[in-house]
């Protein structure tokens, strides 16, 4: 990369400057030392202190979408677990609430799901409103250090007050276990065609569906995947839903399941697979090897969707745990560890080779905007590289999204891409090239606290699904993570990043030919826990 260049006469005049309202309201927001520490998202939820992990138990109910998650109250690491809790009224700002779940005689409180009773087919509501009911799995850490197998058991604990206060139902265990050691993370919803609760439950290298006709009562009814898909790791946080296409008639119903270790890049990931199902069984016409990856970055883990959005919205919603295993324990954030991912759609696209499950951030991420600078129809010469900021004098810091219409069929270049550096020297840098496309974080920032974490991608780059000519790149920065979201989210992935000061430039840059962009916009956003 040589010269500072853009095509000037493209340039000028093209470059616009506005300004976005969005809606702000935090409780927290008189102390400006809130949420400030560094490395500390400022988009994305995270807990005030102490350790996080998967996202559990997600409804949605009378105006709150509600987010428990595996929550270590004592210490910055894994321990034993409880149910943490934050309810949002836009999935974009977070109210704290109160721990929801804590271990007890049966075990600490792990992953699971939460579901409205509407029918209240348990008998458990109390008083006119529907309970939200919740089935998780409790794990007996003195059976597993005993060397049982049977230390992973199901059960469940009820609200009446919104998910304000919870008890736990005396029947636990509803489902015990007959000796699988990895036995866990159930994911429930009512299935109208079998009028049933169907459960979803990880066991080993495999997936198990029970039915119950009153979430207290559990009946086996088949397993799923002990010769599909990829079995580098043990099986997680399933997730089982229905998809309609996008622009078809067709519905599909779609199975998440997160594995770890063996993603695509190292440690933890999600895989899906798209099929049928009848009440019963889950069946797919997936080659057995036939590995489709929801997100090909490193920290999107143990992801599943959201229970009870109303039919008038339709979306099916997910968020994810913001890490990996391989090095979730040491990332250097001191008062907290771990975010979760932006709130994403999930939408069932036709790909090249049949469906595909394309992920997009939720469109209230909007709210946020209060100001953007956009070009259209630039080039960028030859070897040049384009700072963003001496365009308009301006720092752009994150939180900022940038989205930008690359021409693929003008650009010449072998590879271009966007490139971001701090006054520390750190550079992250997305680059596209041959088709592919890559999220190199080896040089951004701390990477010493675990030497897997800024490896390249053994694998080399992702795929770029071929659309029209065009490549749609549309990424969200926050303080320690990259969102990249190509082509309408049908190639994702996540990446969390530790600068040593804020990024606060922004380059385009192109090698051995020359770039040419369609369309530019880059969006700053505004704190979640500040006014
Ligand atoms: C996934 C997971 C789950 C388990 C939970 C324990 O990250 O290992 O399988 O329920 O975390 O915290």
């Amino acid at each position: 990369m040589k010269t500072l260049l853009l095509r000037a006469s493209l340039l000028i005049g093209l470059i616009t400057m506005g300004c976005e309202s969005g809606e702000t309201d935090n409780s927290e927001a008189n102390n400006e030392d809130y949420y400030m520490e560094t490395h500390r998202p400022q988009i994305h939820f995270s807990p005030e202190e102490h350790w996080m992990n998967d996202p559990n138990g997600m409804v949605y109910y009378d105006g709150e979408y509600h987010l428990f998650y595996q929550f270590y109250p004592d210490g910055t690491t894994w321990g034993p677990m409880h149910w943490g809790h934050a309810v949002s009224k836009d999935l974009v700002k977070w109210e704290h609430l109160s721990i929801a779940l804590y271990p007890d005689e049966l075990g600490y409180i792990f992953s699971g799901s939460a579901v409205i009773d509407w029918n209240n087919t348990s008998g458990l509501q109390k008083g006119e409103h529907p309970p939200m009911v919740a089935i998780f799995t409790q794990h007996l850490d003195t059976g597993e250090k005993a060397g049982r197998n049977d230390f992973q058991t199901q059960s469940i604990a009820w609200s009446n007050d919104k998910g304000r206060t919870w008890e736990i139902y005396e029947g636990n265990p509803v489902i015990p276990n007959s000796g699988i050691k990895d036995f866990r993370d159930p994911k429930v919803f009512w299935h109208e065609a079998s009028a049933q609760w169907i459960m979803i439950l990880a066991a080993g290298d495999k997936v198990m569906l029970y039915g119950s006709p009153d979430l207290k009562t559990w009946e086996f009814l088949s397993e799923f995947g002990a010769d599909f898909g990829a079995h580098g790791g043990v099986w997680e946080c399933p997730d089982l839903f229905r998809l309609k296409a996008e622009n078809a008639e067709e519905e599909k119903w779609v199975m998440l399941v997160s594995i770890n270790p063996g993603g695509p890049n190292g440690g933890s990931a999600t895989q899906y697979f798209i099929g049928d199902f009848d009440g019963k069984t889950f069946t797919t016409d997936q080659a057995k090897e036939d590995i489709k990856w929801l997100d090909h970055g490193r920290d999107n883990y143990a992801g599943v969707t959201w229970s009870d959005v109303p039919e008038t919205d339709g979306r099916r919603l997910f968020i994810g745990w913001m890490s990996n295993w391989d090095y979730a324990q040491v990332v250097p954030t001191e008062k907290w560890r771990s975010a979760m991912t932006i709130p994403r759609s999930l939408h069932l696209v036709q790909g090249a080779d049949g469906y595909l499950v394309a992920s997009r951030p939720v469109s209230e991420l909007q709210n946020l905007a209060v100001d953007h600078m956009s070009f259209a129809s630039a080039g960028l010469d030859e070897d040049a590289v384009f700072s963003l900021n001496t365009s308009d004098q301006k720092v752009i810091k994150a939180p900022f999204r940038t989205e930008i219409i690359f021409d693929a069929e003008k650009t010449t270049s072998t590879e271009y891409g966007l490139i971001l550096r701090n006054p520390s020297g750190d550079q992250y840098r997305i680059s596209i090239s041959q088709g592919s496309i890559w999220s190199d974080r080896t040089n951004a920032g701390k990477k010493d606290f675990e030497e897997r974490f800024a490896k390249m991608p053994h694998q080399g780059g992702q795929v770029v699904p071929d659309a029209q000519n065009e490549i749609r790149l549309d990424v969200i920065f926050d303080k320690s993570s990259a969102e990249i979201f190509v082509n309408n989210g049908e190639v994702v992935m996540t990446d969390l990043l530790f600068p040593h000061s804020d990024f606060h430039e922004v380059y385009l840059y192109t090698l051995d030919g020359q770039l040419e962009i369609k369309r530019f916009k880059t969006t700053e956003l505004k704190s979640i826990w500040q006014d």
